[in-house]
């Protein structure tokens, strides 16, 4: 079959390196999203294992379609029986861009109608029940091409299942894995997020580097359907903790998160428990501004407020000259920084080493990665 992986914009590579670490060879990558083929298993084992990524889809076939005739025609043409039961329930959802179809409503009307023709043939009934399993259809349209694809998450895959409590303006935890991913933090130096909130990018850091499968904890859409057996899942699941290394981890780790807001890491704290790492990452209240460490080497990633959402103005200038003031007092220290503040370097006078280009959703934002120098190389 093939299978897409789709991801946030910007987020493409470090998807397709987590599946060359699995094992996966033969993928392309595209705007927001990785092909790759695979079977039912490999849709179970991406579902619970890939950490960036926002779902994994089944493509069932693509084509060009600027009239509700070709969608139908083509639709019906697809082998869904293939893939979907006779008593399978199948809620439709569309997305149009720039295209002739673009009424949504009718496009999700006309594949379901399509869909339900083609399954009453193919299962040779005259009803369909929809009293099973669901097998969510997404039909989506670009530039006249349409695809048809079934959605095997569920839920996205940024829902580990532990946060259930966020902040102000949380990010996303698919993002704040990709961050610590992006960064050269590793378990022996120390890591501060100064501004943690509901403390997403330090849980994130400290399961992904005690390789805890990130969807061990939740469940899929496809958990349920017949190609899909309890054994095989579960044995898949198994596999995925089998890897889980968190026990010789867990002794190195030195993580702690700060905000000026007592409420929210509260939140956090919770967050952390719910994750499984509450006594591993340390949260204080405290001011950036106060932020201080007589360790070396360690790396801070951090999301600061910006714009209108949260913070005003000359909160924001303070925020500014607690990044110059700590780059300068922690000169060993490496600084991630994610924001949407296109003129970050000039307020803090420093340009970035590196700068990386990121979607939260529609908004641009940026990945500030500022090298300290590297950690001296331990003796064996
Ligand atoms: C964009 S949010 C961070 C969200 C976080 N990454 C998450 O996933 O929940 C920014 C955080 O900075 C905190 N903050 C604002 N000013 C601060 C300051 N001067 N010192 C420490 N924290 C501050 C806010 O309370 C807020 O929780």
């Amino acid at each position: 079959m093939r299978i897409f992986i789709t991801t946030a914009f910007g987020l493409e590579a470090v998807v397709a390196r987590e599946l060359e670490k699995m094992g996966y060879s033969d993928i392309a990558t595209e705007n927001g999203r990785i092909t790759l083929n695979g079977s039912y298993e490999d849709v179970y084992r991406l579902n619970v294992n890939v950490s960036a990524g926002e779902r994994v889809l089944i493509c069932v076939g693509e084509f060009r379609a600027t009239s509700f005739d070709q969608l139908f025609d083509n639709t019906k043409h697809l082998p869904w029986e293939y893939y979907i039961p006779a008593n399978g329930a199948i809620p439709v959802d569309a997305k149009s861009v720039n295209s002739a179809l673009f009424s949504l409503s009718d496009c999700q009307r006309i594949v379901k109608k399509a869909i339900v023709e083609r399954l009453k043939t193919g299962h040779s009934t005259s009803t369909l029940p929809e009293t099973g399993p669901r097998y969510p259809v997404i039909v989506s349209i670009h530039n006249d091409i349409a695809q048809l694809m079934i959605d095997t998450s569920g839920d996205g895959l940024h829902k580990r299942g532990w946060r259930a409590h966020a902040g102000d303006a949380p990010l996303k935890e698919t993002l704040a894995n990709a961050m610590a991913a992006l960064s050269f933090w590793r378990p022996e130096r120390p890591l501060i997020d100064p501004m943690c909130g509901s403390g997403t990018i330090l849980i994130e850091s400290a399961l992904r580097e005690m390789h805890v499968a990130p969807g061990h904890a939740r469940s899929f859409v496809c958990d349920g359907w017949k190609q899909l057996p309890f054994d095989l899942t579960e044995s898949i699941r198994r596999e995925a903790a089998a890897k889980d290394r968190s026990e010789q981890i867990r002794p190195m780790l030195d993580i702690c998160g700060y905000d000026i807001d007592r409420r929210v890491l509260e939140t956090a704290r919770r967050n952390a428990k719910d994750a499984g790492v509450a006594d591993i990452i340390h949260f204080q209240q405290r001011d950036f501004a106060e932020l201080s460490s007589k360790k070396q080497y360690g790396c801070i990633i951090t999301n600061p407020p910006y714009g209108e959402r949260i913070g005003d103005k000359s909160a924001i200038k303070k925020i500014y000259s607690a990044f110059r003031n700590a780059m300068k007092e922690l000169p060993t220290w490496s600084f991630y920084v994610l924001t949407a503040d296109e003129n970050f370097e000039n307020e803090i006078c420093r340009k970035a080493d590196k700068k990386r280009k990121l979607y939260i959703g529609r908004i641009k934002v940026d990945y500030y990665q500022f090298y300290g120098p590297r950690p001296p190389k331990k003796d064996n």
